[in-house]
């Protein structure tokens, strides 16, 4: 029997989010460049991606470049950003093939004009799929999206046509970037860091948390599989 096997397809997460950590660590091992465990991330995506939708999870958030990440050596944020744009176009059909639709979730301004020229075609071209949302979060922060939240509400009170009065949780979540989905009932992190490194932090209040060890490139369908069911195994 495989893990597979094991899963509860009536209790499964409709939501879930993974911070996907460690691979500059995994090429280092290797004597290589962090490039290249970043190259093989991709792998790990498409095949985490492909189990997600299979089993027949509705969205997966990934948190692919956070607003922290800007910092780091500009060669290598230009060859993170170089890796995207050529992996959002050679996966669009890959995308539409398993009838995925790509969203992004970030602060989108800040790419660069060709990656996000690339990001915004590919989530037009998958705008009408169905199966599962697929969730990048690109330049993202939850406190770069709070602030944003609470600044657009802020003027939406200045301009008259919200009462501060009004403002409850559900205005909030429905002004945030994430409004209309559910809240991820798992999140995942690899490589054995035990944080939320500013991810989904209004979102995740009640979101049941998995480490593993494994860093990003090793993680393939099993994994998810695993911590799907680790997750079933608790109360809630
Ligand atoms: C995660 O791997 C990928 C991104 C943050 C873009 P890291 O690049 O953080 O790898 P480690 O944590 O240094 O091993
Ligand atoms: C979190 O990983 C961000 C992404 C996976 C994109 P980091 O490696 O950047 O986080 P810290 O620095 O360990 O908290
Ligand atoms: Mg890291």
């Amino acid at each position: 029997m495989s893990l597979k096997d094991k899963i509860d397809i009536k209790n499964l997460p409709q939501h879930i989010a993974i911070i996907m950590d460690g691979n500059g660590r995994w090429a280092k091992m290797r004597g290589k460049h962090r490039v290249f465990g970043h190259e093989q991330g991709v792998i790990s995506v498409r095949d985490t991606a492909e189990a997600a939708a299979e089993i027949g999870v509705k969205f997966l958030t990934l948190y692919a470049f956070s607003t922290e990440n800007w910092k780091r050596p500009a060669t290598e944020v230009e060859a993170l950003m170089k890796l995207l744009v050529q992996t959002i176009h050679q996966e669009t059909k890959t995308l539409t093939d398993n009838d995925i639709r790509l969203k992004a979730i970030g602060d989108l301004d800040s790419l660069d004009k060709n990656c996000r020229k690339e990001l915004i075609e590919a989530m037009n071209t998958t705008a009408s799929n169905k199966r599962m949302d697929l969730v990048l979060a690109l330049s993202y922060s939850g406190r770069w999206e709070l602030t944003e939240t609470f600044k657009a509400l802020a003027n939406k009170v200045r301009s008259g046509i919200l009462n501060p009065d009004d403002i409850t949780q559900e205005v909030i979540s429905n002004n945030l970037n994430t409004a209309g989905m559910p809240e991820p009932e798992l999140l995942i992190r690899t490589s054995g860091e035990c944080r939320i490194s500013n991810f989904l932090i209004w979102q995740s209040a009640y979101t049941e948390l998995y480490f593993t060890s494994k860093l990003w490139p090793d993680f393939r369908k099993e994994d998810l599989y695993e911590a799907i069911i680790d997750y079933q195994q608790r109360e809630r």
